[in-house]
């Protein structure tokens, strides 16, 4: 029996985790702290939240004295740290916001395993990150665990802190860590903040496709099972103190993904060929937006045996399925203070 702490498992890939957490270790008893943010949704988990193995407990990871109770509650013998401000063009209308969930909520966690696990040699604390504390790239090269960090937005330098803490507190206080650094994730339950929700959203209800600057950003897409197959992987056989870079080896521009969304749409919609292309509005460009995320994932193939499962088309297949057919998720999460981040983000942008 073992008890492990999941932190943002309402959020999106954090639910996905719980699931299979739940439903793959039934000898585990998952613990889901969440503080149910605007991203932090308990609908992603009805399938699991009446499980013997899994308990929900709303909290702050920002508040130390909640954050203490708990692993004096439960005696945690792992860790899985997704909880996160995680949305770039929010952080940098809000920075604090990161600087405390990210930053302090982690410290917080680190501190709470360091002070709980006196004998820690078969205890593992997994911090969860983005490739974009590498920064930026040009039209070459790859991201390897060897790139030096270059964060550039409030986001991820706060997630880059975040890992600098961890790696700290490894080396320090021989805490048993492990980081893994993934490109972006897209599937099921992904809140509509997001490219690829946003725009299915907006083109359902034929409203304009923001696309930033020219829309020549290139992202590398990986979908969110696959990764949740790599963080089970790493959780279990990582080494500690290690770093593993996840990715889909998928890398597109944004406009041209754009492009195949709307003709998948327009299929699925029954819409004339050219209906959601007509949609494409070319907005301002982000503030510092980084050019190109692109992962080289050899490590944890090579020592961890993990390859991206899903081929891109099928997963984008899914994904569009999953939002057509679950038309009320969308409802629930995109009313109240969703209406005004929309209008503060893209109206008269
Ligand atoms: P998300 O925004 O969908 O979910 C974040 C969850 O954290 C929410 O449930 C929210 O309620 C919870 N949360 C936020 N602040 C909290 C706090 N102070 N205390 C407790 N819970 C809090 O995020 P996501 O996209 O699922 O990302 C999860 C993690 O994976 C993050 O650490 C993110 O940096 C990382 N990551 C995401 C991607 C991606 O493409 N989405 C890629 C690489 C890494
Ligand atoms: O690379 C991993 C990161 O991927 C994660 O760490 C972040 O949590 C996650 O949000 C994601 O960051 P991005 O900024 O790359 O994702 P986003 O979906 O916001 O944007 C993807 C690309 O699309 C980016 O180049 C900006 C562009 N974009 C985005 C939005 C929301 C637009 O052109 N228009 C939009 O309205």
């Amino acid at each position: 029996m073992k008890n492990i702490l999941i932190t943002g498992g309402a959020g999106f890939i954090g639910s996905h985790v719980i699931r299979l957490f739940v439903n793959k270790y039934p000898d585990y008893t998952v613990v889901n702290l969440d503080k149910l943010t605007y991203a932090g949704n308990l609908e992603n988990l009805k399938d699991v939240e009446n499980a013997p193995n899994y308990v929900f407990e709303k909290g702050d990871i920002v508040d130390e004295a909640f954050v203490f109770a708990l692993f004096e509650k439960y005696a945690f013998d792992g860790v899985i740290h997704l909880a996160a401000e995680s949305h770039v063009d929010r952080s940098i209308a809000n920075p604090m916001e990161f600087i405390h969930t990210n930053v302090i909520g982690t410290v917080n966690l680190l501190n709470a395993a360091k002070t709980h696990w006196k004998d820690s040699s078969d205890k593992r604390f997994y911090h969860i990150s983005t490739d974009e504390v590498y920064g930026s790239l040009g039209e070459e090269g790859l991201f390897t665990e060897e790139t030096a960090y270059d964060p550039r937005s409030p986001y991820s330098a706060a997630k880059a802190g975040s890992d600098h803490f961890v790696r700290a507190w490894f080396h320090t206080y021989k805490l048993p860590v492990v980081i893994s650094n993934c490109s972006n994730n897209y599937g099921p339950n992904q809140f509509p903040e997001k490219l690829l929700p946003l725009f299915i959203n907006n083109i359902i209800h034929n409203k304009p496709l923001p696309v930033y600057g020219k829309g020549e950003n290139v992202r590398d897409w990986l979908y969110v099972i696959d990764h949740v197959h790599a963080i089970d992987l790493v959780y279990h056989k990582g080494m500690v103190g290690e770093t593993y870079n996840i990715g889909g080896h998928n890398e597109w521009k944004n406009i041209d993904l754009i492009r195949l969304l709307c003709k998948i749409m327009d299929i699925k919609l029954g819409r004339e060929p050219g209906t959601s292309e007509k949609l494409i509005t070319y907005v301002k460009d982000r503030a510092g937006h980084d050019m190109r995320y692109a992962i080289d994932a050899s490590k944890i193939q090579e020592e961890l045996g993990w390859v991206p499962s899903l081929q891109f088309a099928e997963g984008l297949d899914k994904t569009i399925d999953w939002y057509l057919d679950n038309p009320e998720w969308i409802k629930n999460v995109t009313s109240g203070e969703y209406q005004n981040y929309y209008r503060e983000q893209y109206e008269n942008r």
